[in-house]
């Protein structure tokens, strides 16, 4: 059998929406294993256009989604997810939708929380998308979650809340907050149990029917390797292990079921919320990446910053990740450009890095070592073949290739999921 997992290896808003809906057409299970509602994921099919969070694109072309135990969970997001793509005549239930049983869940606390700490750090503030995303995960690790699980079991959820409201009271008094009272969370709680539990699943045991049958499983990763809580920009980063071996550990799945691993970058770079970003541009051009590629977050509507596309650090993520092959998106954003410049790795301290260092300050201190690239005349929009792209485009890609040292596997040209140039057929291995 061979599976595939995506990630994405930049900063995230890669365009994993599109390759994902390419590829979980050929699947017959998407799964989601890390990340919540912070992600959004937008998919263009014919002329609708469905913005998923925490839905796996798999819904969109009627296959069985996954939520695995690597994900949080917020209830109240999921649900209002679940009604508005219903809204637009996809059918999602139980059917076709299950819920790892141990996924932590978001409560209304946690977004509190997070809010209240980005409020503290003024300045200094993540940039985080104020879901809730970090807190939660802090709960799992701390092991005072309620996890999807509990909702069959009122004293225990009811132990376990008094636990997480002796915690976050605290610290929500601390930084000045409104506290939580118990009842209403409770009888949240209670309320959402008959809604939620049908959903729940032992999804180990259903993936591993899948393996038994031989079925396709799509591992749907959401941000991205520089955003992983290991190995990204820490402390400007998302709370979950975005890398591909976490694929494992959030379905409940063995490390030899993740398969081939596609990494998702830009043919240019993005990043939404703070951190370092060598290769930022501050200039026209920079401008005219923003507003032609429309650069604004899909969950927040920020919009992003940009910049040149750095090889240095997505050869970092094919290493980290496990990328087996790239897919490069958004190529056209660059037509018409005179030239392009390509970051090959940063000056730190008068040492020149082929790796972005680990260190906060040394981060900061990075400056990009470009290489220039001409650019080419003509459009790369919506090309479905090596042969409708102009040579300069070509050399473009081939170069990128030597640098990150991993082979570009699939091209997108276009939102449209039919304008993707594909090499190889992932799920052959
Ligand atoms: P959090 O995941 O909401 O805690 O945010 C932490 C950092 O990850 C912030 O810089 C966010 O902008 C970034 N982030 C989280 N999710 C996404 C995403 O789906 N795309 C891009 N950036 C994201």
């Amino acid at each position: 059998m061979a599976n595939v997992a995506v990630i994405g290896a930049q900063w995230g808003d890669e365009g994993k929406g599109k390759v994902v809906d390419w590829l979980a057409s050929r699947a017959d299970i998407v799964v989601r294993f890390q990340g919540g509602h912070n992600a959004g994921h937008t998919l263009v099919v014919g002329n609708t256009t469905y913005k998923l969070s925490l839905l796996p694109s798999g819904v969109v072309r009627g296959k069985l989604g996954i939520i695995g135990n690597g994900v949080v969970l917020d209830p109240d997001a999921l649900f209002a997810e679940i009604e508005r793509v219903r809204a637009q005549g996809l059918d999602v239930g139980p059917h076709n939708l299950r819920i790892a049983e141990n996924t932590p869940l978001i409560l209304p606390l946690h977004p509190a929380l997070d809010r209240a700490r980005e409020a503290a750090r003024g300045e200094d503030k993540i940039g985080t998308t104020g879901r809730g995303i970090g807190p939660a995960y802090e709960d799992k690790v701390g092991r005072r979650s309620i996890r999807v699980c509990d909702l069959a079991e009122p004293a225990t959820l009811s132990a376990k809340l008094d636990e997480l409201l002796l915690h976050h009271n605290s610290l929500l008094r601390g930084l000045g907050a409104p506290e939580f009272g118990k009842q209403p969370l409770l009888d949240a709680l209670l309320a959402l149990a008959p809604r939620l539990l049908p959903y729940a699943s032992a999804v180990g045991e259903v993936l591993d029917a899948a393996r038994a049958e031989g079925k396709r499983v799509l591992f749907e990763g959401a941000q991205a390797v520089m955003l992983d809580v290991d190995h990204g920009t820490y402390p400007y980063v998302t709370s979950s292990n975005t890398v591909a071996g976490n694929a494992a550990a959030g379905a409940g799945v063995g490390p030899a079921q993740i398969g081939t691993v596609l990494g998702i970058a830009k043919a240019y770079a993005t990043r939404v919320g703070s951190g370092p970003f060598p290769s930022e541009l501050f200039d026209d051009v920079g401008r005219m990446l923003g507003e032609k590629g429309r650069e604004f977050g899909t969950v927040t509507g920020r919009p992003r910053r940009c910049g040149w596309f750095d090889a240095a650090m997505v050869r970092q993520a094919v290493k980290i990740g496990g990328v087996d092959g790239l897919v490069l998106t958004k190529l056209d954003v660059l037509d018409g450009l005179p030239e392009l410049k390509i970051c090959v790795g940063y000056k730190v301290d008068g040492e020149t890095m082929r790796r972005l260092p680990a260190g906060m300050r040394a981060q900061a201190a990075a400056e990009p070592i470009f290489e220039t690239m001409p650019g080419w005349p003509g459009s790369t929009f919506g090309a479905r073949s090596y042969g409708e792209l102009p040579a300069e485009a070509v050399k473009y890609v081939r170069r990128i290739e030597e640098l990150v040292e991993a082979p570009v596997m699939m091209l997108s040209t276009s939102p449209d999921r039919d304008d993707t140039i594909a090499l190889r057929d992932p799920f052959a291995g």
